[in-house]
C-alpha cells in the first residue's frame, strides 16, 4: 500500500518506517514525506533515501482548510492509500480525518490513555509511574483518542532523566510502528465502530 508519512522534526520514527518498506515483502512503500516544518531535518533523510518530499507550511496557507487542502493534494498527487502521523505536530481537522478514516495512524510516547499531549516523559517521571511506553493508534478527531493497534512498554529507572526516559520509549516507537503499519497495509488490522479488529491469517 502507497503510504505517506507527515512529519514537523527529526523523523526518527519516519526513518524507522522507511527502513522497514525497504525490505522485502513488507506491504507499504513510502510514496513521499510530508512536512508542515520546512527546515524539518526529517526532509533531508527522506530525499536522500530517494523518496519524494513535500513542504506544506501552515503559513503559506489563509486557513487551516486551505493548509488541509494542500496536503490532501499533495496526498492524491502521490497516490497515497495511508498516512502515517510521524512527529506531525499539528492536530487535523475532524473533516481530514473523517475522510482518512481507517487510513491514517499515530504514533504517540504514552501508554494510551494515560497521558495523551505534549510533554509525556517529564508527566510520568512526576507521578512516579514505574512502566510508561508507546502506542501507535488510529487517528479519530479527538486527540490521542482513536482505537489503539499496537503498544510497547518499558521500565521507568530509578535515577533516570526525561531524555534516557525518551529514548528508550523511543527505541521502543522504531519497533512497534513499521509493526503496526505493517498490520494495516496488510489487512491484518482494521477499523470498525471505533474498535481496531484483529483479522486471523489464513
Ligand atoms: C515521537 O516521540 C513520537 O511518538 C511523537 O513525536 C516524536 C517524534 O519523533 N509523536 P521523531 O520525529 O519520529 O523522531
Amino acid at each position: 500500500k502507497r503510504t505517506a508519512i507527515l512529519i514537523s522534526g527529526r523523523g526518527s520514527n519516519m526513518t524507522a518506517l522507511i527502513r522497514a518498506a525497504g525490505e522485502p515483502d513488507y506491504p507499504a512503500e513510502i510514496c513521499c514525506v510530508i512536512s508542515d516544518q520546512p527546515e524539518a531535518p526529517g526532509l533531508a533523510v527522506a530525499a536522500s533515501s530517494g523518496i519524494p518530499t513535500f513542504v506544506a507550511p501552515r503559513a503559506g496557507h489563509p486557513s487551516k482548510a486551505a493548509h488541509e487542502a494542500e496536503i490532501q493534494r499533495i496526498l492524491e498527487q502521490s497516490g497515497a492509500e495511508l498516512i502515517c502521523l510521524a512527529g506531525f505536530m499539528r492536530i487535523l481537522s475532524p473533516d481530514f480525518v473523517k475522510r482518512w478514516e481507517g487510513r491514517i495512524i499515530n504514533i504517540h510516547p504514552s501508554l494510551l490513555p494515560l497521558f495523551p499531549g505534549l510533554t509525556t516523559h517529564a508527566r510520568v517521571l512526576q507521578q512516579g509511574m514505574r512502566i510508561h511506553g508507546c502506542t501507535v493508534h488510529f487517528v479519530t478527531a479527538e486527540m490521542d483518542a482513536g482505537p489503539i493497534i499496537a503498544q510497547a512498554a518499558v521500565p521507568v529507572l530509578p535515577d533516570d532523566t526525561e531524555g534516557e526516559l525518551a529514548a528508550r520509549v523511543l527505541n521502543m516507537e522504531h519497533k512497534i510502528y513499521p509493526l503496526a503499519l505493517s498490520m494495516l497495509a496488510s489487512g491484518k488490522v482494521r477499523m470498525e465502530n471505533n474498535r481496531a479488529v484483529y483479522v486471523a491469517s489464513l
